[in-house]
């Protein structure tokens, strides 16, 4: 054996706890944090999505508690996703002004003044067809779509949102949705666009919390393949030029390569999107006691950190503020 080489011992700085945190490159902060919320109509619902245990529809003045809650843990920001109460072929109910969306981001607002609001610019909780724009034949038109999710990201901004986050994957959806603010007077309002966001199988369990699922074909047509990065670039380079204020990639885990290069190629944040079928997955193991839920779900957060994400959407959220805070 060559004792030579022994003189190094990668094996030293990890033989104390202290010594350990001393060298320890990323660390998870509750500040990285973006909780979802899934509002709905009516008074007091406070009911558990049965693939999402944990997780909550909530009506506005509960999810007003929950933001609350959020906030008393640390958590900076949360994200509002809606179930409308009608829904059509162009889903107006996406920028209707008493809809839960709208009215909880209000809400939230007012009670919770220093929490950042998201809000979700989608159409395909809104629209009958279930997918995330209006449709030429069975095509998602792309270019009618556009005023459309301006006028969603607007009535948002106009609630009280300080983020508005379009994940509707309509090219050019980010300079519309710019134009459309400046033009509203609402020149501060980000935008943190879901610019890589893949036709994922992970989304599953979000589909049936936000009623959302598509009722003909797929969406890959417009979000995109799962075997492509070259062209991840390419989305992130387009929406930075159109006014993107921060850049998403979504879903996180499978996907922890993709954020790597995106961060390798602007300085602007980045953000991933902890899915739906990544959170639901972790909560069955757990609940047949098969991996150790704190353990995994905080490794894998720190994952997202140490691929290059500033910031995670994710449903763990609560539980991992009060993990980290222990
Ligand atoms: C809306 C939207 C989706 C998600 C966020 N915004 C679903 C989809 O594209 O089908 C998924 C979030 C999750 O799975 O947690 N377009």
């Amino acid at each position: 054996m060559n004792t030579e080489m022994l003189k190094i011992r990668p094996r030293r700085l990890r033989v104390s706890p202290g010594l350990r945190s001393m060298v320890r490159e990323t660390s998870l902060a509750v500040t990285d944090f973006v909780y979802p919320l899934f509002v709905v109509a009516g008074e007091n619902v406070h009911q558990e999505i049965p693939s999402m245990p944990g997780v909550y529809h909530l009506s506005v003045d509960r999810a007003v508690e929950v933001a609350k809650a959020a906030a008393a843990l640390g958590i900076p920001s949360v994200e509002i996703f809606g179930l409308p109460e009608y829904k059509d072929e162009i889903g107006s109910s996406a920028w209707d002004m008493a809809s839960p969306v709208q009215r909880a981001i209000a809400a939230i607002k007012k009670a919770v003044p220093e929490l950042v609001i998201v809000g979700d610019v989608c159409l395909c909780q809104y629209t009958s067809h279930g997918h995330c724009g209006c449709l030429a034949g069975k095509y998602v038109d792309n270019d009618k779509t556009l005023p459309l999710l301006a006028k969603v990201a607007v009535s948002q901004a106009d609630a009280g949102a300080d983020i508005v986050a379009p994940s509707d994957m309509m090219d050019g959806r980010v300079a519309a949705i710019r134009d459309a603010l400046d033009e509203a007077g609402h020149q501060n309002i980000s935008i943190m666009s879901y610019a890589v966001k893949y036709a994922s199988g992970f989304y599953g369990p979000f589909r049936d919390a936000a009623d959302s699922a598509p009722q003909f074909g797929d969406r890959r047509q417009y979000q995109m393949d799962p075997a492509n990065i070259r062209e991840a670039l390419k989305e992130t380079m387009l929406d930075l030029e159109e006014g993107a204020d921060i850049i998403m990639v979504k879903p996180a885990m499978a996907y922890l390569d993709v954020v790597t290069r995106v961060k390798e190629i602007t300085d602007c944040p980045i953000a991933c999107y902890n899915v739906s079928g990544e959170y639901s997955m972790v909560k069955a193991a757990a609940a047949n006691g098969w991996i150790d839920e704190k353990r995994i779900v905080l490794e894998s957060l720190t994952s997202m950190k140490r691929a290059g994400s500033d910031i995670i959407i994710t449903y763990h959220a609560l539980d991992a503020a009060r993990w980290l805070a222990e």
